[in-house]
């Protein structure tokens, strides 16, 4: 992946471009691969390896220790995530034995399948969304602002390269295995995952060995990758435009499986969006048993002319929701059935409706019907929102079903005695568990909590946008559509979901209710960071970690109060604005220029917060 650049971290550039890989899917495009190689440096050993399916990293090593890892970002930069980098438990920190005094070793951040799973059986207790594929969660993982977040993830890694002047040997086989003794995750040759051959037929037996094996694997791949193994070979064969003539990746087809379509369900959300399921006769494909499959909505159904009782064609990506690709029209026998999407709610039988332009059904009826309700409640509570420790999914159904909640204000009434009265599962322990959270939950900052109401379209990021650029829910309830459109990540969707969510009686209650309870309805004078020209003139370079501000946040508040940020020191930086962590090439760096370096509470001073 890599390519998107984000700005919370500093961009660094790659000591060696980080190339990528000439793709191919079939086995005579790596013939005609070998068939080039051997034409221009004659026959040589080739070294075969996996395809991780996750997030490039460079690691730099200096005297065996860590002093950096990059993104792969577009190749020439990327961004510096050392901080995260270091929480990975399979990248050593300090190496052992006899290495090269300085050189980058590169490999594949992933999820082992093992540990994805856990992540999302714990998002799943939590009433949280599932991660949708191990390889995203990883890329979203490491782009963490702390640290701590991406230890708890559990992430690993392998190392695939090696570059540097002085490596132990010309050959990358035998640099991959000098790795592994200096204290590396490196692929084992023992279970073939790393492998070596003197021609096509030994890569073929390769590729064919994984084609077969990979859903065995406690790691996603994607494909298979083949090197000249000669390190001088390498140099000599070169690199076209962007990847290089000595090496060449395999990808595996995305399996494909067919089965019959026995029935569609629809499952209504917490925004009351109705998405179609299909329902199939259970067929193993890419290592697990697949029973259903989403429809997204209407539209894909028509899309694919899909009827029940159909022979549809199955696929599975790197998604782990598979999805149907196709339709066996010719296996039809006549008996099958269109598919006809429900004009009313499974769920509480309310006119189904649909709006213009949008190719999802709605059920309206948001206060009444069940798994908006409960849907709603578990948003509410979710760990990015009012982050209520020990209510999971399944207690919030229970509140619901036993009338103790209807509704997210209801939270903030519940007693202990009432929990204790549930009787079975509930503890002293447990329900005053509970209560401490709900209790925690009011010191949550205004961002979160609008980002809790669960208003459709208002994600995190468009939250905490809104939040900081209107300051308060009161003036938030009262702007008029074309003023919310003048916001920053605001558009015609997303303002017209705000105006009808606040235009709705039920809601505007609920909000009074929270507010009486007392939740945080309006940004903290640290967060809104002022706003004015006291900065006027004056440059910032920003580093480390901030307790009244994220990342962004401090760049904005240098912003609105006329100031400028840059991303490097120069004579023309006015400040080093340093925060806990602050890197010590920067620290050396301004003191040689002479800029002065001032804390989080100096700059809180300067700008009146
Ligand atoms: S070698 C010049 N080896 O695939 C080639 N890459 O398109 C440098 N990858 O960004 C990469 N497994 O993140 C190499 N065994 C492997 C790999 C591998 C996965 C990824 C890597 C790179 C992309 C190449």
């Amino acid at each position: 992946m890599g390519g998107d650049i984000t700005k919370e971290f500093q961009q660094v550039a790659h000591a060696y471009p980080m190339l990528s890989l000439g793709n191919s899917y079939s086995r005579d495009e790596v013939a005609d691969f070998v068939r080039r190689v051997e034409k221009a440096v004659g026959r040589v050993a080739y070294c075969m390896e996996l395809k991780y399916d996750g997030v490039a990293i460079s690691l730099s090593y200096r005297q065996g220790e860590l002093v950096r890892g990059v993104t792969r970002g577009d190749g020439e930069k990327g961004d510096d995530i050392t901080a995260n980098v270091r929480t990975v438990r399979s990248i050593p920190l300090r190496l052992r034995g006899t290495f090269p005094p300085s050189f980058e070793a590169r490999g594949e951040i992933l999820f082992m399948r093992a540990r994805f799973e856990e992540l999302n059986a714990e998002r799943a207790a939590r009433g949280e969304e599932l991660y949708a594929n191990p390889r995203n969660t990883a890329a979203g993982s490491l782009k963490q602002q702390d640290p701590k977040d991406v230890a708890r993830r559990g992430l690993d890694n392998f190392i695939y390269t090696l570059q540097g002047e002085q490596l132990p040997s010309r050959s990358h086989y035998e640099n991959i295995l000098a790795a592994c003794q200096w204290g590396f995750r490196t692929p084992d040759p023992e279970r073939r995952f790393i492998e070596r051959a003197s021609d096509l037929e030994g890569i073929m037996a390769f590729i064919d060995h994984w084609d077969k094996e990979r859903h065995a694997l406690e790691m996603d791949i994607d494909g298979v990758v083949i090197k000249v193994d000669d390190l001088r070979l390498q140099e000599e064969l070169g690199l076209t435009a962007k990847s290089p003539r000595w090496a060449i990746a395999y990808k595996f087809a995305a399996e494909q499986a067919t089965t019959r379509l026995n029935g569609v369900t629809y499952q209504v959300g917490r925004t009351g969006a109705v998405t179609p399921v299909a329902e199939l006769e259970p067929v193993l494909l890419a290592g697990t048993t697949v029973k259903r499959a989403s429809l997204h909505n209407a539209d894909q159904i028509g899309r694919l002319g899909l009827r029940i009782g159909d022979v549809v064609r199955v696929e599975k990506g790197g998604e782990i929701i598979p999805k149907i690709v196709g339709v066996e029209t010719a296996r039809r026998t006549g008996e099958e059935r269109t598919v006809i999407f429900p004009e009313t709610c499974p769920e509480c039988g309310t006119w189904l409706v649909r709006d213009e332009g949008e190719a999802q059904h709605y059920c309206p009826n948001e206060h009444a019907c069940p798994p908006q309700i409960t849907g709603r409640i578990e948003h509410f509570v979710g760990r990015k929102m009012m982050a209520m420790d020990g209510l999971g999914g399944e207690t919030v159904v229970e509140l619901v079903r036993t009338g103790l909640i209807h509704d997210v204000a209801d939270l903030y009434d519940l007693k202990k005695e009432q929990l204790l009265a549930l009787g079975k599962g509930w503890g002293e322990k447990s329900a005053a568990q509970v209560i401490e959270g709900i209790a925690a939950s009011k010191a949550v900052p205004f961002e979160q909590v609008l980002f809790a109401l669960g208003i459709r379209h208002v994600g995190e990021t468009v939250a905490k946008k809104i939040a900081r650029a209107v300051g308060s829910i009161d003036r938030l309830m009262t702007m008029p559509k074309e003023e919310l459109l003048s916001l920053d990540e605001v558009g015609d969707v997303i303002a017209q979901s705000i105006t009808d969510f606040f235009a709705a009686a039920g809601n505007r209650r609920i909000v009074e209710r929270l507010r009486l309870a007392g939740l945080r309805f309006q940004v903290e004078p640290s967060q809104h960071h002022v706003a004015g020209d006291k900065l006027k003139g004056l440059t910032f370079v920003v580093s480390g970690v901030f307790s009244g501000y994220d990342r962004d946040g401090i760049k904005e508040a240098i912003e609105r109060n006329g100031g400028k940020v840059s991303g490097s020191i120069s004579k023309k930086t006015s400040f080093v604005l340093a925060g806990a962590d602050m890197g010590p090439a920067k620290r050396q760096k301004a003191e040689e220029l002479g800029v002065k370096i001032i804390g989080e509470e100096e700059f809180d001073r300067m700008i009146g917060a």
